[in-house]
Formats: C-alpha cells, sequence, structure tokens
C-alpha cells in the first residue's frame, strides 16, 4: 500500500481533562473508518525532581494507536510525532526510534517511530477481522518539561511518514 493511497487519516485529539489527573482521552477507533486510523492519547503526567518552578521537568505517559482499516496490507508503518516540549524519551514499546537513538533519547524536535519486532499491519481482510494483527498500541513514557498543569502535552502534529 503506497502513501498515496491512504484517502483520510483518521486523527483524534478529543480531550477531557481531568483536573487530578491531567489526563485527556480520544476516542477509539471507529469502523467507519477505511483507511489508517491514527491516534494519540495522553493518559498521565505528573511533576517528577527536582523542583523548579522556572522550568518543571514532568513524567508524561500517552499511548499511541495505529489501525489499518483499509483493503491491503500496511507494510513498515512509520509515523511522525510532533513532540516540541523538550521531551525526552524514555520508554517504548512495540516500536522504535527511526533514527536509531537509544533510549533516553531527546526527541523535542518530534521523532519517527517505526514497528517493531512486528513491522507491518495486515488488513481485515486476511485476517478475518482480527484487530490484534490488524492494529498496535505503542506506548510512551518519558520526561517533558515547560508544560504545567492543568495544560496536557500533547504533540503539536502527528501523521504517517
Ligand atoms: C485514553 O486514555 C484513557 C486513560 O488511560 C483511557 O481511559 C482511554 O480508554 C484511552 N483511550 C484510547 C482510545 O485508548
Ligand atoms: C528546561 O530544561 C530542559 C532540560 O534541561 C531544557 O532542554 C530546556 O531548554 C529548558 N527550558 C527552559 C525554558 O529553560
Ligand atoms: C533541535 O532543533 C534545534 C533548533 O533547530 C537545534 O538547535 C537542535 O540541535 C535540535 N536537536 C536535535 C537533537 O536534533
Amino acid at each position: 500500500m503506497s502513501l498515496n493511497n491512504l484517502c483520510t487519516i483518521f486523527f483524534f485529539f478529543i480531550i477531557t481533562i481531568s483536573l487530578s489527573l491531567n489526563t485527556c482521552y480520544s476516542q477509539p477507533p471507529s469502523s467507519d473508518c477505511n483507511s489508517i486510523f491514527l491516534s494519540y492519547n495522553h493518559t498521565n503526567g505528573y511533576p517528577i525532581p527536582p523542583t523548579n518552578p522556572a522550568n518543571q521537568s514532568y513524567r508524561f505517559e500517552s499511548t499511541v494507536t495505529i489501525f489499518n482499516f483499509g483493503p491491503d496490507e500496511f507494510k513498515s508503518w512509520r509515523i511522525f510525532v510532533g513532540f516540541d516540549n523538550n521531551q525526552l524519551l524514555v520508554s517504548v514499546t512495540n516500536a522504535v526510534l527511526v533514527d536509531g537513538s537509544n533510549l533516553p533519547a531527546f526527541v523535542g524536535n518530534g521523532t519517527v517511530l517505526a514497528g517493531f519486532p512486528e513491522t507491518d499491519l495486515k488488513s481485515a481482510i486476511e485476517t478475518a477481522g482480527d484487530w490484534n494483527q490488524m492494529g498496535v498500541e505503542i506506548k510512551l513514557v518519558g520526561t517533558q518539561f515547560g508544560v504545567v498543569a492543568p495544560d496536557v502535552p500533547m504533540p503539536v502534529t502527528i501523521y504517517l511518514a
């Protein structure tokens, strides 16, 4: 499947902020989508030492979800996550940084992720709708600076690369 074939990219920054947990929610994947579904969900975050009112460090936890709702296998998926709060990425599941950086890695200028160890997303057609093979959930944990609660550190952009 070439990127030209991707008719639409569903992308949700649907946010409900919980005052205590600094949490927001994105909507679950919609079966109305006929191509690649992409979502970024900030799940948790809180200040971590050292206390520095001028430039406080925060832990962030987020989940990127990708689903292939298209007719063909989506080979070697890559996504750009446009971090811009001096993020240091500390752990990633089901993906690696394409630039080959080892973790922890500075990603404050954004970073491209690729699937690992599974690089492809199968189609519903070839798996009889097996969601585990059509999609992947990437859990990101890291440190960011400069976003004061109750604001939520979201990447400015996220897209298929
Ligand atoms: C987003 O994160 C919240 C908090 O962990 C969770 O309840 C919700 O189900 C998540 N949404 C998606 C689409 O993963
Ligand atoms: C906050 O600290 C981080 C990590 O040392 C640094 O990258 C960033 O530039 C600092 N931001 C400000 C506004 O000083
Ligand atoms: C991030 O971008 C800034 C401004 O363009 C640049 O000075 C810095 O070297 C970049 N950092 C990395 C790790 O690419």
